[in-house]
């Protein structure tokens, strides 16, 4: 028998060690990081992971992480809050190029088009850091098979925010997967709600307004022919789902699939 203690076994499901490959910082409040992609890694777009850091003497540090990447892409996206305080983002904002990042093995989530029934027009409702699973949602040719319509809707407090999904779009066109047929269905909105901007208020007044409608030539939400993907913080979503709800549509989940799904954005 040897006498050297063995270094106890990595649980299978344990997260795996993968490398960041760029960061770019939004503004001071907001992040994007790449990292490698285990061959095996799998997900359904809009779903989440657990993303994090190993800590010094402790147990590792993880937090649910929507995918931003496509699911085609060979390697991950994440859009970060920085929160000054926050247990994980205070110390993921410092990551750089070189350095390892935690990924858990499985990712779940109900932002995904298996939680909703088919319809005509999809809403993809998003505040801040929520625009991270429709980044990935809009970039799945599924959307556009199942969808006439795709309306990504990003509220933002300031107009800086709102540039990772401004350049998202703007390069939506030479995407490989879906640059012929998501130019002529998807339709960005945005609203700032503390700087000015030409719609400067927040999405749920711009529906319950009309503006949202009237800006977009639409009909106002209707169950018949709408469905919607909605990520933001928990004010947001309890305000959002009551508009859901008064406008007649039933919430769906991957075992019941209906007519508006709801996901938290990450927050710390
Ligand atoms: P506001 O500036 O009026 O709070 P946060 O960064 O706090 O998550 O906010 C992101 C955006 O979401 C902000 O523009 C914010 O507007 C907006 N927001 C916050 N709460 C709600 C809500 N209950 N319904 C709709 N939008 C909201």
């Amino acid at each position: 028998m040897s006498e050297v203690a063995a270094k106890p076994a990595k649980s299978p499901n344990a997260p795996t060690e993968e490398r960041v490959l760029t960061v770019k910082h939004y503004t001071d409040r907001m992040f994007a990081f790449r990292i490698t992609r285990p061959a095996s890694f799998r997900f359904r777009s809009g779903e989440f992971v657990m993303i994090g850091l190993e800590q010094p003497g402790g147990k590792p540090l993880l937090r649910a992480y929507s995918i931003a990447s496509p699911s085609w892409d060979e390697e991950l996206e994440f859009f970060s809050i920085k929160v000054p305080d926050g247990p994980l983002t205070s110390k993921l904002q410092l990551i750089q190029p070189g350095d390892t990042v935690l990924l858990g093995r499985k990712s779940v989530g109900t932002l995904v088009h298996d939680a909703l029934v088919p319809g005509k027009r999809l809403y993809l409702f998003s505040t801040g850091t929520g625009i991270a699973p429709f980044a990935s949602v809009i970039r799945d040719p599924e959307t556009y098979e199942r969808f006439e319509q795709v309306i990504l809707c990003h509220t933002c407090r300031q107009v800086g925010e709102l540039r990772y999904g401004q350049d998202l779009v703007a390069g939506i066109g030479d995407d490989p997967l879906v640059g012929d047929v998501a130019p002529g269905k998807l339709i960005h909105y945005t609203t700032v709600t503390r700087e000015p901007w030409p719609n400067q208020m927040r999405i749920t007044n711009a529906i319950t307004s009309g503006r949202l409608s009237a800006d977009l030539g639409v009909p106002p939400l209707n169950p018949e022919t709408d469905r919607a993907m909605i990520c933001g913080s928990l004010d947001m979503l309890t305000d959002l789902k009551e508009i859901m709800i008064g406008a007649g549509l039933t919430e769906g989940s991957n075992a019941s699939p209906a007519q508006f799904v709801i996901e938290k954005a990450f927050v710390d």
